[in-house]
């Protein structure tokens, strides 16, 4: 190999390293696509692994800044940034990973270059998805954006979706299932289903993990199992 082409492939690897080498787990919830719950699963995330006893920290990459004004909102003092310029992104990820077990990154709606800056990072990409047409139609172009950053990354970021505001007992969702396991990405098991708690979760300053009653417990128990699912693709 020519000294030339080392050199290019040293800083390719430098450029593209993800945190995995620090054995910090980033995690990146992506979709164009507003209102899939890129932000309510986010910060929900973020409270299950403080509570698990790890060190997290959120990293607010869209400008309405959803969750980091949710975390704010918490009981609990939780860590986060906001970050959504692609260079501040590219830049500050690996910086900022060195002082946590888990970054945890709430991607911008739309597909912007923050998008790409965050897909370059991560070890992990997680893409919500609503059971309709619609939505599973726009993910396609959020999945191809993964496979790019994937070509260039020998194979990283790892990448899942899963269906998110499900309505229960509609058909939407077993032909969601169907199409999304065309997709290319790996589907997760679990699924979050629409529900009011969640839904009321952001404007009570509260998770549904910290909430009463029997829809929250139930909601719990989903993202509980999602979230396992998530952390295992990253151990
Ligand atoms: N499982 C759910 N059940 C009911 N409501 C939900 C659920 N998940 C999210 N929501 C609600 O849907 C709306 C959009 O969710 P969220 O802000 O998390 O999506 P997003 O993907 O971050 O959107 P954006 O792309 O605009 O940032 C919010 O009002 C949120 O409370
Ligand atoms: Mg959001």
């Amino acid at each position: 190999m020519s000294k030339q082409s080392l050199q290019h492939l040293t800083i390719a690897s430098t450029i593209f390293s993800s945190f995995t080498e620090n054995h910090v787990a980033a995690i990146a919830f992506v979709n164009q696509k507003g209102g899939c719950s890129k932000s309510t699963s986010s910060t929900h995330l973020c409270y299950w692994l403080n509570k698990a006893g790890h060190k997290v920290l959120l990293v607010d990459a869209d400008v309405q800044k959803s969750s980091s004004r949710w975390l704010a909102s918490l009981e609990t003092a939780f860590p986060y940034e906001v970050l959504s310029a692609p260079n501040e992104l590219l830049d500050q990820l690996p910086k900022l990973a060195e002082q946590y077990d888990y970054v945890i990154i709430d991607g911008p709606a739309g597909l912007t270059e923050a998008t790409r800056a965050i897909l370059l990072r991560v070890d992990l990409a997680i893409v919500p998805c609503q059971p309709t047409g619609l939505d599973l139609d726009s993910a396609g172009e959020t999945i191809y954006l993964i496979r790019q950053a994937q070509s260039v990354r020998m194979g990283l970021p790892k990448a899942a979706m899963f269906i998110a505001r499900a309505v229960k007992g509609t058909k939407l969702k077993d032909e969601a299932v169907r199409l999304l396991g065309k997709s290319g990405l790996p589907t997760l098991k679990a699924v979050v289903h629409q529900s009011q708690t969640i839904a009321d979760a952001f404007g009570q300053g509260v998770t549904v993990f910290s909430s009463k009653g029997r829809a929250s417990t139930a909601a719990a128990r989903e993202y509980d199992k999602l979230f396992r699912e998530i952390v295992e693709m990253v151990s």
